[in-house]
């Protein structure tokens, strides 16, 4: 990774930077001794895993490995790509990244950056062609869904024309080239050669991400033609289940207000927000994503979800609660007459009455309750065995056993039957363990175990950088019998060497490979020794590796030994077998 910014500017960076200050913009961390603790963003956990150390500037998971310093962290959970977690940091922590560097950094400006500037020049376009004479009907749509200007102005609303080209020649003017338009999603090829724009005859809203970078777009027919909505394709910078729209526009609200509302569309964002209801998402129509969840719990634990009051609704509704419980979201559920949404709700009855719905709203167990009842008929035995099953599947997804017992009490009250009977019904479930949570442990096991010597010596190592020239006095990189502890040792080695700095938070800039990463990250957050006691487990430690080391030699030898046999050349055998008994004698 270094050699595109240059390393003293890379240690600046890290030097400055207060990775729990990063951390915690983005997770609630938790001081815990010397660390910081939190429920680890990067893999579904109900118990804090995830570890910051402000002393040394990286972080480490122990359930899924996931390791890294601010860099990384920037990376894997904003999803940049280095240079530009590099040129993130820089900027908060006043570094200057010197102008010979630029272009480098501009030619390896992720695509995911190039993309993001296509999007927006794309915006500019569409938002221009709404704001000129002939686009009146277009505006006027708009006004008479009760869209202010000002909130066309804020969400940057554009208009697609019915032209097939307008948008590419526009970018091609600004040099854009096609592949790009096309990775974007903005155009799409033509069977006989050429390409042409995807978006016509629409209005266009922008999606943008946390950070209001653009990243696709939905498109909406004026009259009451199919599709309704065209949506941006997958790209590299756009999976729709992974963003929730408005949230760039809403964290702040939803975070002070300690709540999220969660509506379906684009315009049941729009309408309540311009209202003055601001805590609010859309999930833009489907269920909500785990991924979409884990994006919202950075901000709040709780939500109301107001979905469509259709039978889609009702399912997306449902299926989101059981995701959510799971998550450890506190969940209630407002729900809606027949044919009316969010944004229908605000228009026909105000704003005042959109809130008083939400303050009203339902616990997830009287929601879903309710739409069981629909369904089946509770005064017959089979109606209130079905109902009772299927409000188990939700119960049994609440982690505190307080919970499932309240729950289970009032599912047998409703139902009139024993509670008995409810918790031997729930006894035939499978205990509450996510499946997802299984995965990361299966993945640690599969890897080959790592000789505590190993490890240990090379936390002692990293802390103290004197004690690397003393331990390479006994031992050489090439001793230590895992690849992964070999590749920090010879690391750690030759930096020494050059005199340079061997701070943890350094040293992963120059791994690529992950798994050398979480060691070092893993060793950091072993518990520390008394002075007294290290200096001996230290020798204790470079013996053991030593008897390790005449193990795999004598091994390696025994197998020359029988290769030599099996080939009948007598000389090279006696003087293997001269050198197995020096090795047995010397024990070294
Ligand atoms: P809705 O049908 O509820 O649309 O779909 P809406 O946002 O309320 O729009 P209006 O009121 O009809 O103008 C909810 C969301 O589902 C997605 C869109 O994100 C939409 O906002 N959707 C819907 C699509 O992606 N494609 C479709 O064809 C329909
Ligand atoms: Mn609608």
């Amino acid at each position: 990774m270094p050699g595109l910014i240059p390393e003293n500017l890379l240690e600046d960076i890290l030097s400055r930077v207060d990775i729990v200050e990063v951390i915690s913009g983005y997770i609630p961390l938790k001081k815990s001794g010397r660390n910081f603790k939190a429920n680890c963003p990067f893999h579904h956990e109900k118990t804090a895993s995830f570890m910051v150390s402000a002393e040394r500037q990286i972080y480490h998971c122990f359930g899924c490995g996931e390791s890294g310093n601010a860099f990384k962290f920037l990376m894997r959970h904003e999803r940049m790509e280095f240079p530009e977690a590099v040129e993130v940091l820089a900027k908060k922590t006043g570094v200057i990244l010197p102008e010979q560097n630029k272009p480098e950094a501009a030619r390896a400006a992720s695509l995911s950056s190039q993309l993001h500037k296509v999007n927006e020049l794309a915006v500019s376009f569409y938002e221009n062609n709404l704001h000129v004479p002939g686009a009146a009907s277009a505006c006027n749509y708009l006004l008479s869904r009760g869209i202010k200007l000002q909130t066309i102005k804020e969400f940057h609303l554009g208009l697609a024309t019915s032209n097939w080209d307008s948008l590419i020649n526009c970018l091609r003017s600004k040099n854009v080239p096609l592949s790009l338009m096309e990775q974007a999603g903005l155009v799409l090829p033509k069977d006989a050669g050429g390409f042409y724009d995807r978006f016509r005859n629409r209005i266009i809203f922008p999606i943008f991400d946390i950070r209001s970078r653009v990243i696709g777009f939905g498109a909406r027919v004026m009259d009451n033609t199919l599709p309704k909505y065209i949506n941006s394709p997958e790209t590299p910078i756009y999976t729709k289940g992974r963003n929730l729209f408005g949230l760039n526009l809403s964290k702040d609200f939803i975070r002070d207000a300690d709540c999220a509302i969660i509506v379906e569309g684009y315009l049941d964002f729009m309408v309540p927000y311009q209202e003055g209801v601001k805590n609010i998402v859309a999930s833009q129509g489907t269920a909500l994503t785990l991924e979409q969840i884990k994006l919202l719990k950075r901000y709040t634990h709780n939500v109301v979800m107001i979905y469509d009051g259709d039978t889609a609704g009702e399912i997306a509704t449902l299926r989101s609660l059981d995701i959510l419980i799971e998550e450890g979201v506190n969940v209630k559920v407002v729900p809606l007459p027949k044919g009316m949404d969010p944004d229908s709700l605000v228009r026909n009855q105000g704003v005042e009455n959109f809130k008083a719905k939400i303050d009203n709203a339902s616990s997830l167990f009287d929601y879903k309750l309710n739409i069981l009842k629909g369904r089946y008929d509770m005064k017959d035995a089979h109606g209130k065995s079905k109902i009772a099953s299927e409000m188990l599947l939700t119960i049994n997804k609440f982690d505190n056993a307080i919970l499932r017992g309240e729950y289970i009490k009032k599912l047998a009250e409703e139902i009139k039957t024993s509670e008995h009977y409810v918790l031997e019904e729930l006894h035939k479930l499978k205990s509450p363990v996510p499946a997802r949570q299984a995965a990361p442990e299966i993945s640690a096991r599969n890897k080959p175990q790592i000789n505590p010597a190993e490890k240990l010596l090379i936390k002692f190592m990293l802390e103290e950088k004197e004690l690397i020239a003393k331990v390479m006095q006994e031992l050489s990189p090439s001793d230590f019998q895992d690849s992964r502890t070999a590749k920090i040792v010879s690391l750690m080695h030759d930096l020494v060497i050059q005199g340079k700095n061997i701070e943890p938070s350094v040293l992963m800039n120059y791994f690529s490979e992950d798994d050398a990463n979480q060691l070092v990250c893993e060793t950091m957050f072993m518990p520390d020794l008394l002075d007294q006691e290290k200096e001996k487990a230290i020798n204790d430690c470079i013996a053991r590796i030593k008897v390790e080391r005449l193990k795999s030699r004598r091994q390696h030898l025994h197998v020359q030994i029988k290769n030599a046999q099996s080939s009948g050349d007598e000389l090279k055998l006696n003087r293997l077998i001269q050198e197995f008994h020096n090795l047995i004698k010397k024990g070294d």
